[in-house]
């Protein structure tokens, strides 16, 4: 493995992320991580990722002093690289004014690092401090018109920094690189694939297990059903799964938890019809914040007293992801602003005294999918675009009711299956329906209609904190546009949303 230590880059995942993809396993460690705990992943070499700070600030993030005294390659990214020079003897500066964006930089030394590509080559910087002089044993492998330094080495020792980001997309050669580190300088091999994990992570559940019973509560989604999965091959019938049917779910959905779980996979499945409470408790709320309060806590309430009725059980399985857990231990770099309050399985009461059992805490959304095929989750559940937890709640504008429920479903299951026949449903990352809280005028036949309004949207995003919308084909808009109007009851007109978060969300509420 090359695991990465972490001093707050807001790209730090995605180094994670590429050397995963180069077949190489990768966490993200606090810089501080104890030594024994990086040794446990059996490293090849590590990455120090960037961070916001300057090495001459008080309290500034420090190499860890234990890799100076190893002999593992290490590739420092901007701050990691000014550690680095910091640390070796070389002098770091502030600089006039940070150099941020696009840079060219021309390679002074094609060997190890640079091998098998241009000598000019576009990078991605983004730093306030660089380096003047190159500790001792260090030259000069990259320079770019900003930076003299912009990628340095020492051979002997196997240790490398580069000021700009691999990591990015906007660095051309970025992959390279980091496969050049892995591969050319690491001596990796490159044979580790997200399907390997599934063994390991079902190992991990029976030794944390034991004998124990577990619960898991599924969506629909695919991280709760692949959980639950490797859940049931750990331990077998002592998981019990639970679906709440809160009413909000998409058409066919709630039914085919039940077919593919109970039937297919023959797994202990308790389904709640809870439609009616949900719906109940939503009456006359049109505010989206109390939605999701409402939803979430109606949720645990319901999910408590189902579980209470699992004899013994202590474990709770949940489909926790690798960037939940990263972002979750690192407050500083979210800074905490909630733009919307997500409502998972996490707000359980501390009284239910139920043990978290996490499979997929080390894996990446799209290594999700890999395991979930691996599986033997059938391809329209692996390849399922993301679903809030508050469900079609969030996409009825304004109160919810039973008749809008319906007419929404509708036009969704209409917009799903043209874009899947399409060919298109996966080259997008998201689309929905929504209905709009106003009418509008239309006309059909001789008479005037006064009727809803179906909004349809479809967005491209690599992580969901930033999406463009997508450029689906005018024909295939006017195909669904026209089925809406003429299949649903109550909808006389469909527009399409053209906003990019931001400033826009996903979500309309
Ligand atoms: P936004 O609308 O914030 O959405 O751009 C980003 C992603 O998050 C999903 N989303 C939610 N997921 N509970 C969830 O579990 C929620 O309350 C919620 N709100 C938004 C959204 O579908 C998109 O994938």
């Amino acid at each position: 493995s090359i695991p990465v230590l972490d001093f707050g880059s807001q790209t730090a995942q995605l180094i994670v992320r590429r050397l995963r993809e180069l077949g190489v396993y990768s966490e993200l460690l606090p810089h501080d991580t104890p030594e024994a705990d990086v040794w446990a992943l059996q490293p090849r070499g590590i990455v120090l990722s960037g961070g916001p700070a300057s090495v001459y600030e008080p309290g500034a993030p420090q190499l860890p002093p234990w890799l100076l005294e190893s002999d593992l390659p290490v590739l420092g990214i901007c701050y990691g690289m000014q550690l680095q020079a910091h640390t070796l003897g070389g002098r770091v500066e502030g600089m006039q004014s940070r150099e941020f964006g696009p840079a060219e930089i021309t390679v002074v030394d094609p060997d190890l690092l640079f091998a098998d590509m241009p000598t000019q080559q576009q990078v991605w910087m983004s730093h306030g401090d660089h380096i003047a002089a190159l500790p001792p044993g260090f030259r000069v492998l990259a320079h770019s018109p900003g930076a003299p330094f912009a990628a340095a080495g020492d051979d002997r020792r196997r240790w490398y920094g580069i000021q700009f980001h691999p990591e990015v997309v906007h660095t051309r050669f970025g992959r390279d690189i980091l496969r050049n580190f892995a591969f050319r300088i690491c001596k990796c091999r490159g044979d580790w694939q997200p399907e390997n994990f599934v063994a390991e992570a079902i190992e991990r559940v029976r030794a944390q297990v034991g004998d124990g019973r577990v619960i898991c509560a599924l969506s629909g989604g695919v991280d709760s059903a692949v959980a639950a999965l490797i859940v049931h091959h750990a331990i077998g019938d002592r998981l019990t799964c639970v679906f709440v049917d809160n009413g909000l779910l998409r058409q066919g959905e709630a039914e085919q938890v039940v077919a593919t779980f109970r039937e297919h996979f023959h797994i202990p499945l308790i389904a709640v019809d809870a439609a009616d409470e949900f719906l109940e408790a939503l009456a006359g709320v049109a505010d989206p914040e109390q939605k999701r309060t409402i939803i979430g806590e109606k949720f645990v309430r319901i999910f408590e007293r189902e579980a209470r009725r699992i004899e013994g059980a202590r474990f709770l399985a949940q489909g926790t992801l690798y960037p939940d857990v990263i972002e979750s231990r690192a407050p500083d770099r979210q800074k905490g602003v909630t733009i919307k309050t997500h409502h998972n399985v996490g707000g359980l009461p501390a009284d239910m005294q139920l043990t978290l059992v996490e499979p997929l805490r080390y894996l990446f959304k799209d290594e999700v999918r890999a395991a979930g095929h691996a599986l033997g989750l059938p391809d329209e559940w692996v390849w399922r675009h993301p679903f809030p937890g508050p469900g079609l709640a969030v996409r009825v504008l304004g109160p919810v009711t039973r008749e809008r429920l319906a007419t929404l479903r509708a036009a969704d299951a209409i917009f799903m299956q043209e874009l899947r026949i399409a060919g298109l449903y996966r080259a997008t990352q998201q689309a929905f329906a929504v209905l709009l809280p106003v009418r509008s005028v239309g006309v059909m036949g001789d008479g005037r209609t006064y009727a809803d309004v179906v909004a349809l949207r479809a967005v491209t995003t690599e992580d969901y904190m930033t999406a463009d919308w997508a450029r689906l084909p005018a024909e295939l808009l006017a195909r669904v546009s026209s089925r809406i109007v003429n299949e649903v009851p109550g909808v006389n007109r469909v527009v399409y949303d053209i906003s990019s978060k931001p400033p826009a969300t996903i979500e309309w509420e």
